[in-house]
């Protein structure tokens, strides 16, 4: 760009109570974000100049000089242990003892759901928080609302109040409040929904600059979801959590309609292992499947290695008897144990790495909006597992528990989170013993119904049409 010329006209630039955040956009070569200075009102220079105030300069240098060198050297590893289903009589009774140690957990009130849905969603390219996004295959009812009545059909059979956390971002922030309440959250005590923003942080294109967005404005991201860790403390509501004798916190994404928000063998697995961090896990359908691998470090540490970061050769390794090396895929559902996250965020701030994507990203120029080529850096959150001194990885089956909703149509798509739901209604009927008449193509079944197959009572009867709805 006309940097010469920028930095001889910008240099001039002075505001009173501003000097330091002007010497140090300066002293980073970050002039160019005063280009539309001149067209700036006063309150617009002001808003500039206190976005600025808040840019770690330091820090976002150090990202770009990082992003720009490429891949980091990871510490060695191996495949980390995990529980796996049940295949015995053994196992299945220890699943048992679990799921009562759970349930229990539940009922004194220890567990709060945390959705994570700070996310931009692009890919799906819907316009309002992906949460708004209409899944259900017949009723049409949103992401949001199919968490908020799973939550609250938890509640009412573990005859419990159970708190629902919402992490959004600037983007999304006010539309998913006005939503929720104008929905009066479902049916659920609005005492009980904790709605707070996570931060941004800037982007940069792939000379190191900031980018602006608008005139006055900077282009900033959501901090990635490894931000909801600092967010839950930084907005009071980890704390707003001990205080009501919440120890397990259940993190689930906006995007998985068929999460089991609250698991009960899951939590009982968490509380009788006493761990800090616990995660869900499934088999990888094939070695170039684009999902995170659970690893044991050298250190003895438990983490993910993302898809991208794990070799071809490692991918694709086998044991003696042929089976995936790396096969345990991490889906994105962990319990947070309260007193550890507020040992991580308390005191010297948590600092969970982050990670860099080249992205198109859109930019204000002289002659109008440009896509340019750009860094964003945004934190995960099972970079906190190596920080756990205790962690469980569990084992679940995909077709009940992950159905990601990324894309339109193909893989991970809307069509195959609803077929996939369908797929789960068929299965949950079926061990109830109960017919679907051959015409029923596409089925879905309420959350306030039912949130596992044994909810489901045994005297039902499907019409025999092509899309059936039960309530
Ligand atoms: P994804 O990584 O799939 O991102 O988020 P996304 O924003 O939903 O979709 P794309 O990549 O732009 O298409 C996984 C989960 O993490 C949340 C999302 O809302 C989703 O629940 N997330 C992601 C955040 O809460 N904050 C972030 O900064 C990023």
């Amino acid at each position: 760009m006309q940097g010469t010329a920028y930095a001889l006209e910008t240099a001039m630039i002075a505001f009173r109570g501003f000097e330091d955040v002007i010497r140090r956009v300066h002293e980073y070569g970050q002039e160019h974000v005063f280009a539309f200075w001149d067209m700036l009102d006063e309150p617009g220079r002001r808003e500039l100049l206190n976005e600025l105030r808040s840019v770690d300069f330091s820090q976002m240098k150090d990202l770009y000089t990082r992003a720009s060198q490429g891949a980091t050297q990871q510490p060695g590893f191996e495949p980390a242990p995990y529980i796996p289903l049940p295949a015995s009589a053994g196992d299945r009774l220890e699943w048992e003892r679990a799921r009562e140690r759970g349930e229990s957990e539940i009922r004194a009130g220890k567990v709060a759901a945390f959705l994570v849905a700070g996310g931009q969603g692009s890919r799906l390219g819907f316009d309002g928080p992906k949460g708004m996004f209409r899944v259900g295959p017949v009723s049409g009812k949103t992401l949001f609302q199919i968490h908020a009545e799973k939550i609250l059909k938890y509640g009412r059979k573990y005859c419990v109040s159970i708190p629902w956390l919402i992490m959004t971002s600037e983007a999304n922030h006010e539309d998913t409040v006005s939503y929720l309440r104008g929905e009066k959250f479902f049916g659920l005590d609005g005492k009980d929904v904790l709605v707070f923003p996570q931060n941004m942080i800037p982007s940069m294109d792939e000379r190191g600059r900031l980018i602006l967005e608008e005139p006055g404005r900077i282009f900033r991201n959501p901090d990635g979801h490894g931000g909801s860790l600092t967010a839950l403390a930084g907005s009071g509501a980890l704390a707003e959590m001990e205080r009501r004798g919440v120890r397990i916190i259940s993190y689930f994404q906006v995007d998985n309609p068929l999460v089991r928000i609250v698991d009960p063998v899951f939590i009982g697995f968490h509380a009788m292992r006493e761990a800090d961090i616990s995660s869900k896990g499934l088999m990888k359908a094939y070695p170039g499947e684009k999902i995170g691998v659970f690893v044991r470090f050298e250190d003895g540490t438990t983490g993910v290695v993302e898809y991208s970061d794990l070799s071809t050769e490692l991918q694709e390794q086998r044991d003696a008897n042929g089976a995936l090396r790396f096969c345990m895929g991490s889906i994105a559902i962990h319990l947070f144990g309260v007193s550890f996250l507020k040992s991580i965020t308390g005191g010297s701030a948590l600092s969970l790495p982050f990670h860099v994507a080249k992205k198109k990203i859109r930019s204000h120029a002289a002659g109008g909006p440009i896509e340019l080529d750009g860094y964003k850096f945004e934190k995960f959150v099972f970079d906190a597992l190596p920080l756990a001194p205790r962690n469980v990885v569990l084992e679940t089956s995909r077709e009940d528990e992950f159905a990601p909703v990324k894309n339109r149509t193909g893989v991970d798509s809307v069509d195959s989170a609803r077929e996939l739901m369908t797929g789960q209604c068929r299965r949950w009927l079926a061990e109830r013993s109960i017919r679907v008449p051959g015409k029923v193509r596409v089925l879905e079944i309420s959350p306030l119904c039912a949130v596992e197959a044994e909810d489901l009572p045994s005297n039902l009867s499907i019409p025999d049409s092509e899309t059936v709805y039960l309530e």
